[in-house]
């Protein structure tokens, strides 16, 4: 089977298409033929040995998929070969086939195409994971999201429309706020050519937002510290800016403002029921039209490392689809 292979951590570039044996389950596994894998940023930080996670090379990047269950091992009840299926093994997705614990397997929605369905657990279950288990965003609030016309920026959108808040997109580009519009943004920012905390102020009649999502980090996390309300709570979800910021704690003092992390990976290692129940509360508003995941772009496996590359280069819009048999 193909898959694209990391063999050695570095740039993106050395990302190269190979030719792997195909994968046996073992107890408890399921080997998945592959029709749709999506990009997300940490794949990114893991080809270049940056992330938390480090497989043992070689690897093939792609936390999450699409496709049908081709084999599964002693003791898998949960799928059996044939179901349509979403997995999220963390890495291995670019990739024909792929070897999954059968815990990290679900039916695909009913009426879910390969695509969507391949850009559906990580983002989604991020941004209501962060939204409503660590901010604890109310109906009525004013939700602030930072990189909004990426991938979690953008399920966060949606989520915090969905939570009935009052959402505010903050992104580079015009064209990229255009898209957050689409999908429900009530105001929105343009933090390359406005200031960030001025315009949030402004928008929120001098209050500020209750809760900011930030999967930016740099100097917007400051800035979007400081337009938060009494009782803020400002998510720290990830640095796609490159930099982790510092804050002075007395913004944290002078209103009583919460800086709370986000970590939907291993939160799921922690409460799987709570996962369960979110990813339930996704999978229902999918089926009610309320949210749907954005594919902007749908590449074939050897143009994965150049999209990953656009992906960094903040030229990305919601998220790319790989489809490794094309
Ligand atoms: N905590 C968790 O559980 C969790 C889960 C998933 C992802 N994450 C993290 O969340 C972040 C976003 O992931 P994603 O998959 O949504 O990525 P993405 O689709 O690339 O979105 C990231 C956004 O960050 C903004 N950005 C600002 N400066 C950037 C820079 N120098 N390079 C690249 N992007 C920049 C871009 O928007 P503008 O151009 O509009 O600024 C971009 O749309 C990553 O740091 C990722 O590791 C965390």
């Amino acid at each position: 089977m193909k898959a694209l292979l990391c063999t050695e951590y570095g740039p993106l570039d050395k990302l190269t298409v190979g030719e792997l044996p195909s994968p046996t389950p073992g107890p408890g596994q399921v080997v998945i033929d592959v029709k749709a894998s999506s990009l997300n940023f940490p794949d990114a930080l893991m080809v270049q040995g940056l992330y938390q996670v480090k497989p043992p090379l070689p690897f093939s990047p792609g936390a999450e998929l699409a496709g049908i269950v081709k084999e599964v091992g002693e003791g898998v009840t949960s799928v059996a070969p044939g179901d349509r299926v979403i997995a999220f093994p963390g890495f291995g997705g670019f990739a024909e086939e792929c070897l999954v614990a059968a815990d990290k397997v679900m039916p695909l929605p009913a009426g879910m195409d390969f695509d969507p369905g391949a850009a559906f657990v990580l983002t989604y279950c991020t941004s209501l994971h962060g939204l409503q288990d660590c901010g604890r965003l109310k109906s009525g609030e004013t939700l602030l999201v930072l990189g909004a016309a990426g991938g979690v920026g953008l399920a966060a959108v949606e989520i915090g429309k969905a939570l009935g808040a009052r959402v505010i997109a903050a992104a580079s580009s015009d064209d990229k706020l255009a898209l957050c519009r689409q999908v429900g943004a009530d105001a929105t920012i343009n933090y390359a050519t406005e200031d960030l905390r001025k315009r949030a102020l402004e928008l929120t009649e001098g209050k500020g937002a209750d809760v900011v999502y930030d999967p930016v980090g740099g100097a917007h996390t400051e800035a979007a510290l400081r337009a938060t309300a009494w009782g803020g709570r400002l998510l720290v979800v990830g640095f796609a800016a490159g930099e982790i910021p510092k804050i002075p704690l007395n913004l944290a003092l002078l209103k009583e403002r919460s800086l709370v992390g986000v970590y939907w990976g291993d939160s799921v290692k922690h409460d799987p029921r709570g996962h369960e129940r979110n990813l339930r509360q996704l999978v229902d508003w999918f089926g009610a039209g309320i949210i749907k995941p954005v594919v902007s772009e749908r590449v074939p496996l050897a143009q994965a490392p150049a999209a990953l590359a656009r992906l960094t280069g903040r030229q990305v819009k919601g998220k790319v689809v790989v489809l490794p048999e094309a």
